[in-house]
């Protein structure tokens, strides 16, 4: 077994590369349950391409929180040559949810002119269809790449990449400036009547703040966090609950 990530970091501030934080959710199909205790075990090669076989220098595990939620910090692992060309970027990961069985997958970089060659990145039917596994990476404002990776854990047990599974009720478009220093605005939209809730979390998976509960028409609305000055400093996650379902959420971090 790997070592636990600390503090999120699974590289060091003083590993070479453009760092990366990687975040998601776990959860059932349904999401009407969020999976705690899941093990996600990733490793993946240096800025220069070369994994570390000896010791555990980028590898590592963490566990999901009472929220379903994980997350990790990192650098872009760099490429590295299979026969003839190089693959694409990539992490592996292994997910373990307590009673469901072992998952060891890939994850992939929207963009990477090094998919459409790769034979395991470029499957896009089947059993190992990698489609959602290429995600997104947006820069941050502090020049920090971004990433998410849900995974849904169906009845049979397989776990999937996925992606916004319920925005047909509502979602939330940005909140910004983020990071944040003493408030954050919070927009989102609803698109059908409902019990709207607008709930903070922290890293452990506790609600730190309830921004909003009230039944709602379909509309656009925003609204504002401002922690005290007990709440620290470190990431967070807003959701919004339609119906008592969480349909969607935010990464957010407090300086
Ligand atoms: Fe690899």
């Amino acid at each position: 077994m790997p070592p636990l990530i600390e503090n999120n970091q699974l590289a060091k501030s003083t590993e070479p590369g453009q760092r990366l934080i990687i975040s998601g959710r776990i959860f059932n199909l349904s999401c009407s349950e969020y999976i705690p205790d899941t093990i996600v075990d990733v490793w993946h090669a240096d800025d220069a391409g070369t994994y570390d076989n000896e010791g555990y220098k980028l590898r590592g595990y963490t566990k999901s929180n009472a929220q379903g939620f994980y997350l990790f910090e990192t650098i872009l692992p760099g490429k590295y040559l299979n026969g003839s060309d190089f693959r694409p970027s990539h992490i592996h990961i292994k997910i373990k949810p307590p009673e469901f069985p072992l998952l060891t997958t890939q994850i992939y970089f929207e963009g990477d002119e090094k998919i459409a060659g790769d034979a395991a990145a470029s499957i896009t039917s089947g059993e190992y269809d990698a489609t959602n596994r290429i995600i997104t990476l947006t820069e941050n404002e502090e020049n920090i790449l971004e990433g998410q990776f849900d995974i849904a854990i169906d009845g049979k047990g397989l776990t999937v990449g996925t992606q916004d599974l319920h925005l047909n009720t509502g979602m939330i478009y940005k909140a910004q400036p983020n990071p944040f220093e003493d408030s954050i605005d919070i927009h989102y939209g609803v698109f059908k009547k409902a019990k709207v809730g607008l709930v903070v979390y922290n890293m452990k998976g506790q609600q730190v703040a309830i921004l909003e509960q009230k039944n709602m028409e379909a509309e656009k609305y925003y609204a504002t966090w401002q922690p005290e000055n007990s709440v620290l400093s470190g990431y967070y996650f807003i959701a919004i609950k339609i119906n008592e379902l969480q349909v969607h959420y935010i990464k957010v971090y407090k300086k």
